[in-house]
């Protein structure tokens, strides 16, 4: 078999062999083929795309190109969540407790830093003492003791994966929906999850801007699912807008918190009632959503929701205490005020620009060597559809040791994030779609 073959036919938009596909993939994997070969191929895939079968074998391909976590020393079914990342998206702190204390077992691994923010792995490190860094043994026995772990990503997890993304992303060929929907799910089967929920954000601080791109590739997940014996359901939701009011690490776990009180923003608190029940009805817990939200409306009231972030915190050697006090979590030295000048009616807030704001105080990474302030971020005070007047408080930025330029143009960014209109906005859907 020959690479450049393979590509001539993907080229001319013929469907490719499992065989072909694993030729290449392994062979780019073990650097037996050059990066221009894998190039030009990927890009071949972003003109011709591929069928649901070559998208599920490149899946299977890249899933199987490093370590393979067996997660059946867990009892029960091993429901995963995925979210394809957007600003203020905390939902799987807020989850992993919830669905776990509704007996569903959480063992997730997860990301640092996407892009401007702090990932969960990041956000969970705020809490004094929280390790994330686990051995695969205390791992299972924490899911199988707690009901819940939540761990960054160990060992080497889809290597084919890391090496085809970072040549996607020098060459143009990331926005190609059999490409992302592979990479994802590869992900998320290496990790070993018998079932997953997608959480596919649309939007402007989405990486998929419009509606139909976004149940495109939510549509491509699932099929891969199918294609591999797990059950993938995926929602779609609103990302025109940061997810809650806080943004950056220790702010976020604050809101987490709120929400698992029950005092959470209304947003955050539905998105996250929404893909619970969906983790539940998968996890065999609930008949059916409204028997699953029922549940997990109970779990919140009850406390018994807050009671399992605290005992997996407490498990992962964090302070406790901060979960039943977030005073106690990292703050920040100062708080900076922005404010319109204009009045009318909040139209929309450009979450990226959101998101490149906490970076510029210092809640995410500029590059892959810089360190994160835990305690800064932004923090909203107007979200879509509200009414401001002349003066009015659009957000709080909580500030650390900050260059006064950078400063500045965070709050530049957090003003231009914010399109204020005269006539009222109508309310937006959080929720867009279910694919099933
Ligand atoms: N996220 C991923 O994990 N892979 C992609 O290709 C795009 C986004």
């Amino acid at each position: 078999m020959r690479a450049v073959d393979i590509i001539q036919k993907k080229r001319d938009g013929k469907e490719l062999t499992r065989e072909e596909i694993s030729f290449l993939v392994q062979g780019y994997t073990r650097g037996e083929i050059p990066d221009y070969q894998l190039s030009a191929w990927a890009m071949a895939v972003y003109f011709q795309g591929m069928s649901a079968r070559e998208t599920g074998d490149l899946t299977l391909e890249m899933a199987e190109s490093g370590d393979v976590v067996d997660l059946s020393p867990i009892a029960g079914i091993k429901v995963d969540k995925h979210s394809t990342g957007g600003v203020g998206d905390k939902t799987t702190i807020v989850l992993a407790p919830l669905v776990a204390a509704a007996g569903v077992p959480v063992a997730k691994m997860s990301g640092r830093g996407l892009g401007h923010t702090g990932g969960t792995i990041d956000k969970l490190e705020a809490i004094s003492g929280f390790t994330v860094e686990l051995s695969r043994k205390q791992f299972f026995r924490q899911v199988n003791e707690v009901g819940a772990a939540v761990i960054g990503q160990s060992g080497n997890i889809t290597p084919a994966d890391k090496k085809l993304y970072g040549l996607r992303d020098v060459t143009a060929t990331v926005e190609s929906i059999p490409l992302i929907a592979s990479s994802v799910m590869s992900k998320k089967i290496a990790a070993g999850a018998d079932a997953i929920v997608l959480d596919v954000k649309t939007g402007s601080g989405a990486f998929m801007k419009t509606l139909d791109d976004s149940i495109e590739l939510a549509k491509a997940m699932v099929d891969i699912g199918s294609h591999v014996g797990r059950h993938t359901v995926a929602v779609i939701s609103d990302m025109d807008q940061p997810l809650g009011y806080n943004i950056g690490n220790s702010l976020e776990i604050k809101e987490a918190i709120d929400t698992l009180r029950g005092q959470g923003p209304k947003d955050l608190e539905e998105v996250s009632l929404i893909l619970a029940s969906h983790m539940l009805v998968l996890g065999g817990k609930a008949g059916d959503e409204q028997e699953a939200r029922e549940i997990l409306e109970k779990l919140i009231s009850s406390g018994a929701a807050l009671e399992k972030l605290k005992d997996m915190v407490a498990a992962q050697n964090g302070n406790p205490e901060q979960i039943m006090n977030p005073d106690l979590l990292p703050s920040a030295a100062r708080t900076v005020e922005v404010r319109t000048v204009q009045a009318g009616y909040v139209e929309s807030i450009q979450a990226e620009n959101i998101g490149v704001a906490a970076m510029l105080l210092g809640a995410g990474r500029e590059t892959k060597e810089s360190v994160i302030d835990l305690a800064v971020g932004i923090e909203l005070r107007k979200k879509v559809g509200e009414a401001v007047e002349s003066g009015d408080l659009l957000a709080v930025l909580h500030v650390n040791e900050v260059d006064p330029t950078r400063l500045g143009e965070a709050e530049k960014k957090v003003l231009e994030a914010y399109s204020i209109t005269p006539q009222a906005v109508p309310a937006q859907p959080l929720i867009y779609a279910l694919v099933t």
